[in-house]
């Protein structure tokens, strides 16, 4: 028997179908669709060599049972497990955890994710740990961002105070299985260690052991997060391209990005379950696509400004803006599938004001709220896409994921950007090593003065007695 995955829904985005005769035209999109499809072909060949390693990490299917095992090992030995990194070596993890939460049926270890250097997060978080019972991930593709690289210090120095020699047993390290200054530690120490993909990078990882580790942990059924993303992959390597959601979903938001200038993408995620998913999302779409081309000897910057929100507690704080400010955005509603539970709705006094409510389910108001969200940005003629997955299960959630992944890269490559580097982030972790003094950055001091000669000229500081 067939079982239904996600539904795609774009009807809203089509020129056609709207009331003002606004958005992508059928031409245009077909056009797209050609385009889409070849520029796939060409993130194909890069699958083995190149950067789009991330193609392949659904198929890593017997390392991927390997560290279940070691994850169930582990899980005897500890209670916690605390995964120290940023940007996508944690977001990814928060994402899959986030919409898989324990209330839904998940039953594993506690995984925390500490992703930032703020030293009162860092104490609160400490303080509900027991050390002899905790085991420290610490991911890095590089090896050598500051952030992570100071936790792994901090944790070390309070990990040998508390456990003492066998501090070394309470670390594993993620990291490039060659390069960088982790892999030498973990070389030099000994420490318990997995390899990032040299081809995957830090935001299309969270299929390696950057998010497979702590989600075996945390007791999510990581096989069948991959076997969710084979069979996305498997769409959209076998689907013509009018029913593939990869090219269709990419040739639209390349159009709006790059014909209409709609320079903010909206994602509406109706489930307080996938406030991190959208966080992820948001870096995945900004960082990947937000960059500079060159052309005809001019820069011009490309790029949306990713917005997560969640409905449908956005209804009564973003939407406003969304109908009557400034049409320059795209809409992605993701629907949030199948409840787990639902409650009945009886309202105290039989007034014909709540009498619509009589004898509906939560579940009822939701969906209602969803649609007439829709239904109204679509009065104004705004471009919706909506994303649905009927699960709320691993298989469903790797699809959604790595449907993310293959849309974010085809649309890069529909707008001649490179969708898998980050010089501007670059840029800021060098200066914040020159900052602190790292002989390797000196030469970025010189942007530093001048910055700094600018900094505090137009300045109001208030004071208190
Ligand atoms: O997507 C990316 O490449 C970045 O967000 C990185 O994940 C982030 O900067 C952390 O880098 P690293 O994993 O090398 O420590």
């Amino acid at each position: 028997m067939k079982k239904s995955v996600l539904s795609i829904d774009y009807s809203f985005a089509l020129k056609d179908l709207n009331r003002f005769g606004m958005g992508i035209s059928h031409r245009d999109l077909k056009a797209g669709l050609t385009m889409g499809a070849r520029k796939n072909k060409e993130l194909f060949l890069e699958r083995v060599s190149g950067s789009a390693g991330f193609y392949s990490l659904p198929y890593f299917e017997k390392e991927t049972r390997k560290i279940s095992r070691f994850a169930a090992s582990l899980r005897r030995r500890f209670d916690t497990f605390v995964v120290l990194g940023i940007g996508g070596s944690a977001l990814g993890t928060s994402a899959v955890m986030g919409a898989l939460p324990e209330s839904a049926g998940r039953k594993g270890g506690r995984v925390l994710v500490l992703d930032n250097v703020d030293p009162d997060a860092f104490e609160k978080a400490f303080a509900t740990l027991d050390l002899e019972r905790t085991v420290f991930n610490v991911i890095s593709k590089s090896g050598s961002t500051s952030e992570t690289l100071s936790q792994f210090f901090v944790v070390t120095g309070l990990l040998k105070r508390k456990v003492g020699e066998r501090w070394k047993e309470h670390i594993i390290v993620t990291t490039d299985p060659e390069k960088g200054l982790l892999r030498g530690l973990a070389g030099e120490y000994g420490f318990l260690s997995f390899p990032v993909p040299p081809s995957v990078g830090g935001r299309f990882s969270v299929l390696s052991p950057v998010g497979l580790l702590p989600l075996a942990f945390a007791g999510v059924n990581v096989g069948s997060l991959l076997e969710g993303a084979r069979y996305m992959d498997g769409i959209n390597l076998g689907t013509e391209k009018e029913a593939n959601p990869v090219v269709v979903l990419a040739a639209i938001y390349a159009h709006y990005m790059e014909e209409e200038r709609k320079n903010t993408f909206v994602l509406f995620a109706y489930s307080d379950f996938f406030i991190k998913l959208s966080d992820w999302f948001c870096q995945l779409w900004g960082e990947s696509l937000g960059k500079e081309r060159k052309e005809g000897g001019r820069i011009d910057s490309i790029g949306q400004t990713p917005v997560g929100v969640i409905g449908v507690t956005a209804q009564h704080s973003q939407l406003q803006l969304y109908m009557d400010g400034p049409d320059d955005k795209v809409y992605t509603f993701i629907g949030p599938g199948k409840f787990n539970r639902d409650y009945s709705i009886k309202p105290l006094k039989r007034d014909e004001s709540v009498l619509f409510l009589s004898g509906k389910k939560m579940a009822d108001l939701f969906r209602a709220e969803m649609d007439a969200t829709i239904y109204s940005l679509a009065s104004k003629g705004r471009p919706v896409v909506v994303i649905e997955p009927h699960a709320r299960n691993e298989f469903a959630i790797g699809a959604l994921i790595f449907l993310f992944e293959c849309v974010t890269a085809l649309t890069g490559k529909l707008l001649g950007v490179n969708p898998f580097d980050q010089p501007g982030v670059e840029y800021g972790k060098k200066l914040t090593r020159a900052m602190l003094g790292d002989k390797m950055s000196m030469k970025f001091l010189e942007d530093i003065e001048e910055f700094r000669k600018v900094r505090g000229r137009c300045e109001i500081s208030l004071e208190a007695n």
